[in-house]
Order: C-alpha cells, then sequence, then structure tokens
C-alpha cells in the first residue's frame, strides 16, 4: 500500500498522474464533461460515425433480434452470424490488396495486435516438433503500446529477437534484414502513426518483405476509414497488394463503433484463429456492435464517406495554410490527427487547462504515450466540424501561444 502511495505521490509530482473526465454526452464535435460543454478536438472518431443515426439503428434493430450479450466465447457458441457476415464484409474491403483474404474480428484493437503478433511468432514452432525456431521481430520505434506490449508477451512465449527501427531511415532496416539468415521474419509498422498522424512508408517497407522472405504486419488502426478512395485503409490509399500483407484495422475509431479485425491469406488467418488467445478465450463481442459496423462499414464505402473525407482533407487544408505558431510546432500530417508538440510536460498541462477553460477540450498527451520532452495537443478532426469550428481553434491557440511566449 505504501509502495502504491509513493508511486502515485512521484506521478502527480511529475505531472504525469492519469484522470478520468466523465462524460455526460454522445461523441460529438460538442460535448458534456463533468457538468459543462465544451467544444471537442480529441476523438477518433474522424468520419462522426459514433453517434451517426443509421448506425444506432443497426443496433437497435440487431439489440431487438439478437438481445444485447452473446453469451460465450466464439468457440463456444458466441459466435453468431452478425460476426460472420462482418468478417467477410471486411474481407472484401481488402480483397485487392490480399490475395484470397480472409478476416478474423477482435474485441479490441488491442487484443488484436497482442492476439496476431504471439501467433504469428508460434510460427516458428507450428509443428511443435522440431525444436523452437527463432523470430525475427523488426517493430517501427513509434508503433502502439498494444504491438510493444504483444511483442513482450511474444518474447515470453517463443523465442524473438527484438529490432527497433526508424521509419526514416530504413537503409538500417534494410541492413539488419540483410544480416539476418533467420526463416521466420516479421516487419511490423502503424500504418498511421497515432500521435504524430504521419502515414509510414508501407510501400517501401513491403518492398523490403518482399525482398527479404518476411510478413509485414500494418496496424491501420488510425488509416481504416479514412484513407484511400473508398476507406479500405492505407493499401488502398498507397495500391499495394501481397500475400505477406497481414493487415490490422479498428473498428472504434473511423467506424464509430468498437472492435477490430485482422485480414491476411487464408492460411494465416486460419493459424490466428487457431493460436490466438486473446481470440480463444473471450466472450465474442455483442452482435449489435457488428450490425453496428457493418452499417459503419456502407457508410465508409459509399457516397457519404466519400463526401466526409473529402470534408475532412478541407478542413485539414485550411488548417494547415491558416495556423501560424512561434513556439509550439505542428507535424506534417495528411490525416485528421494533426498535434501540435509543446514540449514541457507541465507546460502542456497547463495549455490544457486554459483551452478548458475557454471552453475547448483537447487533453494533454504525455510521456509514456509520447517520447519524453514532446508532451503534446493531439488536435484531431472529425467529418462533423465545420470550418468555422477550425478557425475558431486557430485563434483560441494562437492567442494562448502569444500569452506563453517568454517575453
Ligand atoms: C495504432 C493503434 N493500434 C491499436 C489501438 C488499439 O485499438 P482499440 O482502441 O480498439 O483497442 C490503438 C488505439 O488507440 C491505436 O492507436
Amino acid at each position: 500500500m505504501q509502495e502504491a502511495e509513493r508511486g502515485l505521490l512521484s506521478l502527480k509530482k511529475l505531472g504525469l498522474n492519469r484522470k478520468h473526465k466523465i462524460a455526460q454526452s454522445a461523441c460529438d464535435t460538442k460535448q458534456m464533461f463533468n457538468g459543462q460543454q465544451y467544444k471537442t478536438f480529441c476523438s477518433n472518431d474522424y468520419l462522426g460515425l459514433a453517434n451517426h443515426p443509421e448506425v444506432i439503428q443497426a443496433s437497435r434493430d440487431a439489440l431487438s433480434k439478437y438481445g444485447v450479450g452473446s453469451g460465450a466465447s466464439h468457440l463456444i457458441s458466441g459466435h453468431q452470424e452478425s460476426h460472420e457476415r462482418l468478417a467477410n464484409r471486411l474481407s472484401d474491403f481488402q480483397s485487392a490488396h490480399i490475395p484470397d483474404v480472409h478476416t478474423l474480428t477482435f474485441s479490441t484493437g488491442y487484443m488484436a495486435n497482442v492476439g496476431v503478433i504471439t501467433a504469428l511468432c508460434h510460427l516458428s514452432n507450428s509443428t511443435q516438433l522440431a525444436p523452437k525456431e527463432l523470430t525475427s521481430i523488426y517493430s517501427a520505434r513509434l508503433n502502439h503500446a498494444s504491438i510493444i506490449d504483444g511483442i513482450r508477451l511474444a518474447s515470453k512465449e517463443s523465442t524473438v529477437k527484438l529490432t527497433i527501427f526508424e521509419v526514416e531511415e530504413l537503409q538500417a532496416l534494410e541492413d539488419a534484414l540483410q544480416r539476418d539468415a533467420n526463416k521466420h521474419k516479421l516487419i511490423i509498422c502503424d500504418g498511421v502513426f497515432s500521435m504524430d498522424g504521419n502515414l509510414s512508408p508501407v510501400h517501401k517497407l513491403l518492398d523490403l518483405a518482399e525482398r527479404f522472405d518476411t510478413l509485414l504486419l500494418i496496424d491501420d488502426a488510425h488509416g481504416f476509414g479514412v484513407l484511400g478512395e473508398k476507406g479500405h485503409g492505407i493499401l488502398e490509399h498507397m495500391d499495394l497488394c501481397s500475400e505477406r500483407l497481414v493487415y490490422i484495422g479498428t473498428l472504434g475509431k473511423a467506424a464509430g463503433v468498437m472492435g477490430a479485425f485482422v485480414c491476411a491469406h487464408q492460411t494465416l488467418i486460419d493459424w490466428v484463429f487457431q493460436k490466438s488467445r486473446p481470440y480463444i478465450y473471450t466472450t465474442a463481442s455483442p452482435p449489435a456492435l457488428a450490425m453496428a459496423a457493418l452499417k459503419s462499414l456502407d457508410l465508409i464505402e459509399g457516397p457519404e464517406g466519400q463526401h466526409k473525407r473529402a470534408h475532412l482533407r478541407q478542413l485539414i487544408l485550411y488548417w494547415q495554410t491558416h495556423l501560424h505558431l512561434q513556439q509550439w510546432h505542428s507535424l506534417q500530417s495528411l490525416t485528421p490527427i494533426q498535434p501540435l508538440i509543446v514540449g514541457p510536460t507541465q507546460l502542456c498541462l497547463l495549455i490544457d487547462q486554459e483551452l478548458q477553460a475557454l471552453g475547448v477540450f483537447i487533453p494533454a498527451i504525455r510521456p509514456p504515450t509520447v517520447p519524453n520532452h514532446s508532451a503534446r495537443l493531439r488536435v484531431t478532426f472529425s467529418a462533423l466540424h465545420a470550418q468555422q469550428d477550425i478557425q475558431a481553434l486557430i485563434q483560441v491557440l494562437m492567442n494562448l501561444e502569444s500569452k506563453f511566449l517568454p517575453t
């Protein structure tokens, strides 16, 4: 108990303790938190589908038909036709990019990353007859925490050699792959970096994967629904196709619902299905969520999705051409994630508080979620924002920055 108290105190002193803000209204560009209304620029609901009437109706209809809970894990009796339909529809989304593509759905993106990475590392011991072989994992430095945790768990269960690479220095990755005589190799990279908003060079990574006989796992949590003409994600955006691709997407961000999925060649999906403990040993998610996600997929792919993505692009362009800051540093990003790097954690917390006092909600993102000395406002846009919202935000931020500039 005393250790916990000391630990909590030390987090507080460093400005790193976390707190809930209690939301009292639906996810939207204006939202009530702790009894106060704010303009929000922080959700991952990039297309504004989390509160879309057709998505709500689809889940209502499914609730009436299937009830609330699935009642059991997928492999007992919880796998409903809605889960199967969702998986098939997600396969359609990636069919131009992965030959003989199949899909497995997960309850969350965190579970998908942990489940897929551990299962793929088990490939090095697939027959359980030969001695365990090594899996070489090459993971991008800024990959999401769930990838890091997946690798940590895989390292306990399988023999793993981990190399961290920088996406800006792919020559070093190439050199490492060249030296690697190991049979089982896996490159892992976010499609869109969640805290920076930039795209990873998936086309170059795929080229390396082809040349060095490696699987390439892309976590496109923030690209799915947003990138590509039809919103299919980064593989569509970059026009890529390969049997080596293992594509993970989430349904709790642009799709506005919850859950995640992995698309890959049928044989790999069959293997993950057999081996992935976060898939096997958990209750299947409510069928109503699967039906809501199916409706979101229709919206993402259809004219409404195309219109929303075009609107987002306009908002991003407006932001990039009108925001002029002297000290806080914005990153070049094509996506609705437009972070402002402030630097010191305490300063970022102060700005977060000032913004709240002005009725704007953009919580400070601090280490360890982002690297040390790079605390930031992770500004995100939704297709529900209007240009006036961005204009007003720019004004607030520019005023606030001048207030904090050293005199
Ligand atoms: C890149 C990335 N991968 C995976 C996840 C986890 O997804 P989920 O929220 O569905 O667990 C996130 C969530 O923040 C993410 O940003």
